[in-house]
Order: C-alpha cells, then sequence, then structure tokens
C-alpha cells in the first residue's frame, strides 16, 4: 500500500475529470462558495440548487444579505431548516460590510471569526475561492479519512476529527488546494459512499487506502449510537376568525431557541383535550364558535420530536395580543412558516377562501 500523503496528484486529476458543474463551481467567487457551503450543511446538493440559485437572484451581493430584511431573509430559506444559519449569514454579512469592506476576507484565520463560520466553512472558503493551503474537513472526508487510514476512532468525537483534519492539513496541496478539498468532497458523495456502499474498483486512490475493497470499508467510519431524541406533545391551534373571508391567527415565536423568531400556528405542549388550550383562549378572550379537530403527524427536529395534534377553531375576531397576528390567505403568503407545521399550513389557503353562499 502507497503512502496516504501521496493521494494529493491523483485525486485532482480524477476530480478534474469528475466535478460536477455546480454553480458555486462554474463561478466560484468568495460570497457564492460562502453560501453554497451554509446551504449544503444541512442539505443534499440536488436540494439546495434551486434555493441557491433563488438566494443568489434575490441577494446578488454580500451588501444585499445585509440589508435585507428578516422577512425576506426567512423566506429564501424556508423548507432548509435552521433558520439561525440564514440569520447569522446575514449578521456575518454586516460584520463584513463593517470590518472588511464589503469583501470577504481571504485568509482562513479572519474567516473564522465570522458568524456562523467554523473550520470547515472558513476551510472551504479559503482553499476553493482564495486557494489557502488549509483543509475543509466535512462528514464526507471524515469517513473518507477514516477508511484511507483504517482509523476505528469515533469520528463524533472531536479529538478523532481534529486527528483527521491535522493529517489532511498535512496532506493538502498547495497547488490547487480547493481542487483538493473538493476532491475529497467528491469522492465521498460519489465512490467512498457510506454504509456498505463503498466503490472501491473505481477509487482513484484505493492504492492509498487501508481497508480497499475489504469488508472492513463498509464498517468505517464508527460513529457512536446518537443520542435519543426528546418527544414533546404538542396541539397545533388554527384558529379562524369568523369573518368573511376569514383570517388565522399567526404567532411570532421568542428570537431565542428552536425556529427562533419564526411566525407560526398558535401551539401547546398538550393534548387536544388539555384545559391548557381553553385557559389559553380565555386569556386571549376568544369568544368560540365551533372546534374541531385536524389530523395528528410529527415533525422530527435534530433534537426533538414533535407528536403533532390539530384543532380547527372558528373564533369571534378578537384583538390579539401584542405577539400575534390575524392573517388573511393573501398576506399568508409573506410569512415562512416552518416546515414543522406544513401538515396544518397546507390546509390554510383553502380555509381562507371567503365562502360562497
Ligand atoms: N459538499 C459541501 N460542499 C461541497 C463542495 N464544495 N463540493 C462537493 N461537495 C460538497
Amino acid at each position: 500500500m502507497k503512502d496516504v500523503h501521496g493521494i494529493a496528484a491523483p485525486l485532482v486529476a480524477w476530480y478534474r475529470l469528475h466535478e460536477r458543474a455546480f454553480p458555486w463551481r462554474t463561478d466560484p467567487s468568495p460570497y457564492r462558495v460562502w453560501v453554497s457551503e451554509i446551504m449544503l450543511q444541512q442539505t443534499r446538493i440536488e436540494a439546495a440548487l434551486p434555493y441557491f440559485e433563488r438566494f443568489m437572484e434575490a441577494l446578488p451581493a454580500i451588501a444585499d444579505l445585509a440589508t435585507a430584511s428578516e422577512d425576506v431573509l426567512l423566506k429564501l430559506w424556508e423548507g432548509l431548516g435552521y433558520y439561525s444559519r440564514v440569520r447569522n449569514l446575514q449578521k456575518a454579512a454586516r460584520q463584513v460590510m463593517d470590518a472588511f469592506g464589503g469583501e470577504l476576507p481571504s485568509s482562513y484565520e479572519e474567516l473564522i471569526t465570522l458568524s456562523g463560520i467554523g473550520e470547515y466553512t472558513a476551510g472551504a472558503i479559503a482553499s476553493i475561492s482564495f486557494g489557502q493551503r488549509v483543509a475543509a474537513v466535512d462528514g464526507n472526508v471524515l469517513r473518507v479519512l477514516a477508511r484511507l487510514t483504517n482509523d476505528e476512532g469515533d469520528v463524533m468525537q472531536p479529538s478523532v476529527r481534529k486527528r483527521l483534519a491535522a493529517l489532511v492539513n498535512e496532506i493538502v496541496p498547495a497547488d490547487h488546494p480547493g481542487d483538493f478539498n473538493q476532491g475529497l468532497m467528491e469522492l465521498g458523495e460519489t465512490i467512498c459512499l457510506p454504509n456498505a456502499m463503498p466503490r472501491c474498483a473505481e477509487c482513484p486512490i484505493s492504492e492509498y487506502c487501508a481497508v480497499a475493497g475489504t469488508e472492513r470499508a463498509a464498517q468505517l467510519p464508527t460513529r457512536a449510537a446518537p443520542k435519543k431524541r426528546r418527544t414533546e406533545k404538542r396541539t397545533v391551534l388554527t384558529v379562524l376568525s369568523d369573518e368573511q373571508p376569514p383570517r388565522v391567527l399567526l404567532h411570532r415565536r421568542e428570537s431565542s431557541g428552536l425556529l427562533g423568531g419564526m411566525w407560526e400556528l398558535p401551539n401547546l405542549l398538550c393534548g387536544p383535550h388539555d384545559l391548557a388550550i381553553s385557559a389559553l383562549l380565555e386569556q386571549w378572550g376568544a369568544c368560540v364558535l365551533s372546534r374541531e379537530p385536524a389530523p395528528a403527524g410529527k415533525h422530527v427536529f435534530s433534537h426533538v420530536e414533535w407528536h403533532l395534534n390539530g384543532l380547527i377553531l372558528r373564533v369571534e375576531p378578537f384583538d390579539p395580543p401584542a405577539d400575534y397576528r390575524w392573517v388573511n390567505r393573501e398576506q399568508l403568503n409573506e410569512y415562512a412558516l416552518p416546515t414543522a407545521f406544513r401538515l396544518y399550513a397546507g390546509a390554510l389557503p383553502q380555509l381562507l377562501e371567503e365562502e360562497v353562499q
């Protein structure tokens, strides 16, 4: 087996033949690479593509991102999840406007000082857009490296990540480090596939791999079992005003925590028959005219699972508290309701139609 330090040349040669033409590759300007890397942290490449194009069209420069309204921003991110990422993106854009004259800084050391830019993203931007000789180690790269070196450490452990990242930092070449880093990612995405799927026969660096073609390849990397998610029982209220056409009551979540600052359908941490629901309605001063169940559903976040019940309540219009708002069908389009509410939000356009007598 050849020394793993020799992979750069064959990997880069392979990447240049096989790289897929994504829009952040055909034009790898720092802003585009940055936005794409943040999107790719939470979704597959194919799913990210339409989001990326739409984002770049709406906010073509860092200055546009820095000054975008929160509504526009959340709408562009709607469906991608983890809204804190797009909030950090804007925070960093403002830092760039204030401290770097509107241009992303070119070094890893400066990039990593920006909001939401960690070791991976700083490495990706510095190497891909600025040609800095630095590693960019994501989950794909960890898998490739664990297999190349037959490292049985748990890749969720910071010490193991550190060890593998240090090795990549030794290997990354000064010449086209971005192609090398993207080559490792691309290899992980198309050849050195997870679970029992590695396609070692097609791998351009199998001669450097400690486990190529063996059963061991399928067993690596080692990952500790993930922590069990908490479950929460919630009841989602679709509160409709008794008007023609009706309006629906939306609630703005507290600015910190899960889905912080997002508009949502009001919901309570209880079952659909719990007294807490009547108590809330009473607190609003709402006069309930009818009450019917909506389907049950489930939404899985990374650390918590919502087990949902729904209630559709028709009420006499009332003046809601400050963090609530009545919204008609047209206005609804301006709100990016989190995907967790899709089951109930999907029914709203019809529920908000004017009733034909
Ligand atoms: N995954 C995340 N970023 C990537 C990139 N630049 N190339 C390939 N796969 C990626």
